[in-house]
């Protein structure tokens, strides 16, 4: 069992995690993730490292469905099943690049360790964070003290740039020489902003959140086709270059256990609720 250090909503519908930990650090990439289980009759789910240091790892998690609604009930002390990792490529290195970042969801904290990496290696950092409003926002110091310029994009205008993540970044390409696009997100938000780049030319690499199972590459149910080929999310990934990813198929696959996933989180709510 791992014990949990700290729980913490820090947005509606997004917390934190910090799990007990004092080996994955050693390991530990920007753009790795790790798999955590709440429980022993829980399901394995895939979350992106957002930080960690000797004697813990970070997560950020939005609550969706069955297993996140089991982790935001955490409370400091209690444990989890399963915790494992670090997996998957870490984010490739650049080094002296002019780079976007852009994070939406769960995603603006997947850019934290990612942001600091590229930073790191010298790179020019414009990082931009999008949600429908601002209260969804957040974690802006901890972003901005690794970027060269910072925007917040909003739906309803009530913080930044008012509109669509993709109105912003055409105008912003369009002002700017840039080598790199860098997305994490939900897959609506990286696939919007590949659509955008694509005819602008610019090279564009997403984080994918496939439906994942074992993530070591033996069950196949993360498998994305990249540039025609089959890939696997878990061992080849999680990022991939946005402009080659069949997003009909990844959508398609993403869906393929929606009714097994509501039956879950009703027999879950009414378990606990009664
Ligand atoms: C490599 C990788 C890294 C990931 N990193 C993170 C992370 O850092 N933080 C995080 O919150 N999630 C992350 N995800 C997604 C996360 O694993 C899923 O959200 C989680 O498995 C959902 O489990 P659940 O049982 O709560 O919901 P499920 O019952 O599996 O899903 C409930 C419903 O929500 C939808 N859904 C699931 N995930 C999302 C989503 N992210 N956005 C919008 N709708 C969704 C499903 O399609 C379904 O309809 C990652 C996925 C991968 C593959
Ligand atoms: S999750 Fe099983 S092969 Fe990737």
């Amino acid at each position: 069992m791992y014990r949990v250090l700290k729980r913490e909503r820090i947005v509606p519908n997004i917390h934190l995690l910090v799990i007990e930990s004092e080996l994955i650090h050693k390991n530990a990439q920007a753009g790795e993730f790790i798999v955590v289980r709440a429980d022993e009759r829980g399901e394995r789910i895939p979350l992106n490292l957002v930080d960690w240091d000797k004697e813990s790892v970070s997560m950020l998690f939005m609550e969706v469905g069955t297993s996140t609604s089991k982790l935001a009930a955490l409370k400091s002390g209690d444990a989890i099943a399963t915790l494992a990792g670090p997996l998957g490529r870490p984010t490739k290195m650049v080094k002296d690049q002019k780079i976007v970042c852009i994070g939406g969801c769960y995603g603006i904290g997947a850019l934290y360790p990612v942001i600091r990496a590229f930073k790191k290696n010298k790179n020019n950092i414009a990082t931009i964070i999008e949600a429908r409003s601002k209260f969804l926002l957040y974690w802006q110091d901890k972003l901005r003290q690794y970027s060269d310029e910072f925007y917040e994009v909003t739906r309803d205008g009530t913080e930044g740039f008012e509109g669509h993540i993709n109105e912003f970044l055409i105008d912003y390409i369009r002002k700017n020489k840039v080598d790199l696009v860098y997305v994490q997100g939900c897959t609506y938000l990286t696939y919007l902003a590949s659509e955008t780049t694509r005819p602008l030319g610019v090279k564009t690499v997403v984080g994918l959140n496939p439906i994942m199972v074992d993530a070591t590459g033996m069950c196949g149910v993360c498998r994305v086709i990249v540039g025609g080929e089959t890939k696997f999310g878990c061992v080849d990934g999680p990022e991939f270059d946005g402009h080659q990813v069949d997003w009909d198929t990844l959508l398609a696959r993403r869906r393929i256990y929606l009714g097994e996933e509501r039956y879950s989180l009703s027999f879950y709510e009414c378990e606990r609720y009664g």
